[in-house]
């Protein structure tokens, strides 16, 4: 595959603020892109939006909530007969500080959608992004990682549930499965590599501000000055998924379109393996 060929496809797992801002720009430069996303309204908007911005046509918007291992199987099995290549598979969507739910399957509801969910996902369409090889994984992490912590004996923190814990962990889990990914793609031609993509103003927040006092949410508003804009939150994204010079490297993490040494905890290699182990056996993966 030559990235940005028509050929190529692309399954973004999405994030309608970046995310397509993402999709807009893998887009217009030739992709056929496949947005998975649970809500199909916005998600509608969203491909309408490209079409206009882009002139091209092929755009396909298909339903995926992360939160349930079913809806996961589902997409994998369409895409599987429905595409006959796979080059880019783009983990994007996620939630933040959200409060102690469960996902469909009972999983803690953070570690579920922004670690099992794009894990499952992801090891259902191996064998089509082995086929299209070359191709890559990208995996949205976040900063957040250095400060995670896998709680291999409580994953779903039942004990003493924590939403900023949480959401460490399961952006460390990010980078860890980025890592142990690499290592079994060896020698296929199928690269991945996980990203920080800035602090960005999104909707991300939308279940940590809320339950801040008044107080604490003024002292937010001059960040918003320094934050990213989505179309800027995108680059590092858009770098890993078609950057010709990452077309060799695998298992990295990234920052501003650059490589960078991700935390300690995010380069143990048992961990890796171990946490790996854990999330198949969760998934029912053999
Ligand atoms: N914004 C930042 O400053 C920042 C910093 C570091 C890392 N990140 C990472 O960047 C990625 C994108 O986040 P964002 O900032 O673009 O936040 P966002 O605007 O909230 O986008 C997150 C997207 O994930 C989707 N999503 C949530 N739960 C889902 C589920 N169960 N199934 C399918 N989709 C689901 C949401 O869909 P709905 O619209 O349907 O809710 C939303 O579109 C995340 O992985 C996040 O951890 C963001």
């Amino acid at each position: 595959m030559i990235y940005g060929e028509p050929c190529s496809t692309v399954v973004f797992v999405e994030g309608l603020m970046v995310g397509h801002k993402t999709f807009i720009n893998l887009h217009c430069s030739g992709a056929r892109v496949i947005l998975a996303c649970r809500d199909m309204g916005r998600a509608n908007r969203a491909a309408d939006e490209v079409r206009k911005r882009s002139g091209n046509g092929n755009v396909i918007v298909k339903m995926l909530d992360l939160a349930s291992l079913q809806s996961v199987r589902a997409l994998a099995k369409d895409v599987q007969q429905a595409e006959e290549r796979l080059d880019i598979l783009i983990n994007n969507a996620g939630i933040m500080m959200c409060p102690q739910w469960k996902t469909e399957d009972g999983f803690e509801m953070q570690f579920g959608v922004n670690h099992l969910g794009h894990f499952l996902l992801t090891n259902l369409l191996l064998d089509l992004l082995k086929k299209s090889a070359p191709s890559r994984v990208v995996n949205v992490s976040s900063l957040a990682h250095e400060t995670g912590k896998i709680n291999f004996d409580d994953i779903n923190l039942e004990k003493n549930y924590d939403a900023h814990t949480s959401y460490r962990q399961s952006k460390l889990a990010n980078v860890l499965f980025t890592r142990e990914l690499a290592v079994r793609l060896k020698g296929t031609e199928v690269t991945t590599n996980a990203l920080h993509p800035g602090v960005i103003h999104t909707e991300l927040g939308r279940h940590l501000l809320p339950s801040l006092p008044l107080w604490k949410r003024l002292l937010f508003l001059p960040l918003f000055f320094f934050v990213k804009t989505p179309w800027q939150g995108a680059q590092t994204t858009i770098y890993c998924a078609v950057n010709e010079s990452l077309q060799n490297t695998s298992g990295l993490y990234y920052s501003d379109c650059a490589p960078k040494e991700a935390a300690p905890q995010g380069r143990d290699d048992a961990a890796a393996r171990r946490l790996w182990d854990l999330s198949a056996s969760m998934v029912g993966l053999a």
